[in-house]
């Protein structure tokens, strides 16, 4: 299957809501935080295969605004579970010269998350082949509201006027603001919504949506994917004419 993926034609970025750990678990009669567990073996799976592929931005949904309504006792397995990914995780991202990033209200996040994370972004910032971000404590409502904040106080202050707001500045302001335009964007678990995520950066990508549970996401899903996004025409308004 990875023989019918156009190596010349990936997509720069792409962006998953990996859904569906608790529905796993429950299938199997198991806790949640199962479920959660066997979602990081995807995690580290498709980071991997997103990396041998050559996709330079991976960005994965790990943590809503919203998620941090759900059982204590959840919230926490999460936190553990991202600090001991991460710890046991450097390694592989160093060995594949990867850089750690992340998005969100980072610092609404518990203590030793953040210093974990900031430890392995630091350690790995110089890497290049590819980005990965967390999105932790993230919404993308939130991320624009704060935009709209800094932007007005620059307005306030003179530091830019309010004519020269275009997309550019938008994109400076959000939290992504190094990374480029989602291309495309998956959601396992056969839930078909966008859940506060990437609102902005999402307004042409592809959408993908598979009935696969995030912890049974294997590599030849990616794969699937990438594929389906190939046979897309992608217009951004254009007609097809224009494009040929
Ligand atoms: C959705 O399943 C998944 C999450 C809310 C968290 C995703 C977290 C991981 C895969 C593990 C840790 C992440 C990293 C980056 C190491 P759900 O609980 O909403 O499932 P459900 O809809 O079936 O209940």
């Amino acid at each position: 299957m990875k023989e019918n993926i156009n190596t010349d034609r990936l997509p720069k970025h792409i962006a998953i809501i990996m859904d569906g750990n608790g529905r796993w678990a429950k299938q199997k009669g198991l806790l949640r935080a199962i479920g959660h567990e066997n979602g990081t073996k995807s995690v580290r799976e498709t980071v991997e295969s997103c990396a041998e592929l050559g996709i330079e931005n991976l960005t994965l949904y790990a943590f809503s605004t919203e998620n941090w309504n759900r059982p204590k006792l959840e919230v926490d397995t999460l936190m553990k579970l991202l600090v001991s990914s991460l710890k046991k995780e450097i390694k592989t991202l160093q060995d594949n010269n990867i850089k750690l990033n992340a998005i969100g209200n980072l610092t609404s996040l518990p203590k030793k998350v953040f210093k974990e994370l900031h430890e392995v972004i630091a350690k790995t910032e110089k890497n290049t082949r590819m980005t990965l971000t967390l999105a932790l404590s993230y919404g993308s409502r939130e991320e624009l509201i704060s935009a709209v904040k800094e932007i007005s106080d620059k307005v306030k202050n003179n530091i830019i006027s309010s004519e020269n707001i275009d997309e550019s500045v938008i994109n400076k302001h959000l939290y992504t603001q190094n990374l480029p335009d989602v291309d495309l964007l998956i959601r396992t678990s056969g839930e078909q919504r966008i859940s506060n995520f990437l609102l902005w950066q999402i307004a042409y990508a592809e959408l993908y949506f598979t009935d696969v549970l995030w912890p049974d996401f294997t590599r030849q899903h990616l794969y699937d994917a990438i594929i389906d996004y190939q046979k897309r025409e992608r217009r951004f308004g254009k007609t097809s004419e224009q494009l040929s």
